[in-house]
């Protein structure tokens, strides 16, 4: 939440700092705002309420003058609403220093009070305004920003990333991150920071990686990094695999438009480059057998549609790795007295890798003994780099809010963990390997079949369900947590009211819900190759069609059984039960962003919401 970018360099530096805003505005739309220190040497700073474009619009009415030292900010209010006043940056030492900041200062009202005391004003409802009256106390007292920035973490408790400039020090940008993320961009000439690598990936892509608890001083031609004490300390520098143009819209009408559309190639490069002969080896962990080898519980931490990733990989864990799987959501785990220890696996999985909920349940377990492997999309993010072991899915770069490639693309690692698992402990023959990779090999062009077949109808199905109030979703097995997912990106883009169940749990109270005409989404398991579930799940269809509901059925290709139940069916090929999931959440994802933007909504940025969630 929040996105951040620092520049120093040769050029002017208002249309990087703008553009690096648009590539991380998926981290936070409430209000952008730049800092600037310009050929004069004074400091300019413009913020608006609002999307990054009000900030633009603002600057083309109104220029401020252009220099080669800048910071930027897009926020997602925390403290204080989205205001121009909370927006960021904020300034500090007469004006003459500011500072712009992602995460959340949990002492900053102890901190406020003692500043008050001191005779300061403030004009923010922020804690963000705290830390820069502290650090511009700090810097009045000692005119060396990064001594400054020193004496002031130490006084701050809670997550931050913290940027700063100072009108008197032209061509220096400090930063400091505790448990929010925060990377260097290296140019020629020219440095960057970034919440991500997306704030430069278009000028650089040569990166380091910045530990927790670490001081970055950036000037044109010097990177330093030191501790919170002083101390120098070893950068990990990485080449970003994601180019610019992989961030961008293309011609496509939204991010999530375009993201829908590479689910093929999501899970096609997450499988590339680890299967050999048939076999899955998992080049990032060789070496690493005795994660799996010596553990008796697999425990599954995320959040959200990561956490419906997990619960499909449970079900592909459990059958060809033999060990019991939990999945919990990161942020209940770590509040109760879980039992882990050494013999525990707990594996996170978070696109961002800075979700802070996740973040924190992986240090915890780490605390307590438990072995950590992190699935993850984002280079250089916090979350792999707290683990024992780290398994890339390889989506590319995720720009919408709501998740759809990188969900396909967690669901695919987990299953080739699985089977890499499976076959470090013994408890898969090469033969059985080589049948499910086949399977799997097989689900790009699959998903590819169901864009290119029911895409339209679905767009056209969703606009004809504008108005509708309330939808609910049903699966069993793997489909379960499909129909979750169903339902949350429902919600999440659209705003409508939305319920995932598993289907033989209707019975036990939620079919009271069933009114004629409510709209029901059945994830129908296949015929041949589940005729049992698929029995079950006809009958549940027809409980809840002799109550009026309205059955759309995502079914396979062929199933007949289902027509006479459902009004409406969304077709999906062939596939063994465990790779179901893979295809019928595509069309709950055509669906739910059909049916958002028949009602006029942005897909890539609703409401309330940001990508990468780094606050608990
Ligand atoms: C829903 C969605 C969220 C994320 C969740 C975890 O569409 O995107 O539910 O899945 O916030 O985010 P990551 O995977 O970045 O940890």
């Amino acid at each position: 939440m929040c996105g951040i970018i620092g520049y120093v360099g040769p050029r002017p530096s208002q249309d990087i700092l703008i553009s690096g805003l648009a590539r991380l505005e998926y981290r936070g739309y409430d209000s952008a705002g730049i800092a600037v220190i310009d050929g004069e040497g004074s400091l300019g700073t413009r913020k608006r309420a609002g999307k990054l474009q009000v900030l633009r619009d603002d600057l083309a009415a109104h220029p401020l003058a252009d220099g080669t030292t800048g910071i930027g900010h897009t926020r997602w209010a925390t403290h204080g609403g989205p205001t121009d006043a909370n927006a960021h940056p904020h300034l500090a030492d007469d004006d003459k220093l500011a500072v712009i900041h992602n995460g959340i200062i949990e002492n900053f009202a102890d901190l406020k009070a003692e500043l008050v005391d001191a005779g300061h004003t403030f004009r923010s409802e922020t804690d963000t305004e705290v830390a820069a009256a502290l650090l511009g106390r700090e810097y009045a007292a000692s005119g060396d920003l990064v001594e400054a920035f020193r004496a002031t973490v130490s006084r701050l408790e809670g997550a931050f990333t913290l940027l700063a400039l100072h009108r008197d020090q032209p061509g220096l940008v400090v930063g400091a991150r505790r448990n929010s993320p925060l990377v260097i961009g290296l140019g020629d000439g020219e440095n960057f920071l970034g919440s991500d690598v997306a704030a430069f990936v278009e000028h650089t892509r040569h990166a380091l990686a910045i530990g927790q608890d670490e001081i970055v001083a950036i000037t044109p031609d010097e990177v330093t990094v030191t501790d919170f004490s002083g101390d120098a300390v070893d950068v990990e520098p990485f080449e970003v695999v994601w180019d610019a143009a992989a961030a961008d819209k293309g011609g496509w009408s939204s991010f999530m438009a375009k993201e829908v559309s590479e689910e093929p190639e999501a899970v096609a490069n997450t499988i590339r480059g680890r299967v050999h002969d048939g076999i899955v080896e998992i080049p990032e962990l060789d070496g690493l057998d005795e994660l799996f080898t010596d553990i008796d519980r697999i425990i599954v931490i995320a959040c959200g549609t990561a956490a419906y990733a997990g619960m499909v990989g449970k079900y592909a864990l459990e059958q060809w790795a033999r060990v019991p799987v939990d999945v919990e959501l990161a942020h209940e785990f770590r509040y109760r007295d879980p039992v882990i220890g050494a013999r525990t696996l707990v594996v996170s999985i978070s696109q961002s890798g800075e979700t802070m909920d996740t973040l924190m349940a992986v240090k915890f377990a780490r605390e307590a003994g438990a072995k950590t492997l992190s699935i993850c999309n984002t280079q250089g993010a916090t979350i792999p780099r707290e683990s024992d072991a780290i398994v890339y899915t390889h989506a590319g770069p995720e720009v919408a809010v709501a998740s759809t490639k990188a969900f396909v693309a967690q669901i695919t690692a987990l299953y080739l963990l699985a089977l890499h698992v499976g076959r470090v402990r013994g408890a898969l023959d090469a033969e059985t390997i080589a049948a499910q990779v086949a399977q799997l090999e097989a689900v790009p062009e699959k998903i590819a079949r169901v864009l290119a077949t029911e895409q339209e109808h679905i767009e056209q199905f969703a606009h004809w369900m504008a108005d509708t109030r309330s939808v609910i979703f049903l699966g069993r097995h793997v489909g379960y947590p499909i129909a979750l997912e169903g339902a949350l990106k429902l919600k999440e883009i659209s705003y409508i009211h939305a319920e995932g169940f598993a289907a033989g749990e209707l019975k036990h109270g939620p079919i009271a819900l069933i009114e004629p005409g409510q709209p029901v989404f059945v994830m129908v398991p296949s015929p041949s190759s589940s005729p049992l579930l698929h029995a079950k799940v006809v009958s549940n269809i027809q409980e809840i069609r002799a109550r009026g509901a309205r059955i759309i059925a995502v079914a396979e290709e062929g199933d007949a059984a289902v027509l006479p139940f459902a009004d409406e069916v969304l077709r999906i090929p062939l596939a063994e039960p465990l790779f179901e999931p893979l295809l019928a959440v595509v069309p709950l994802h055509i669906f739910a962003m059909g049916l958002a933007t028949a009602k006029g909504l942005d897909v890539d940025q609703p409401r309330n919401l940001a990508k990468s969630v780094t606050v608990e």
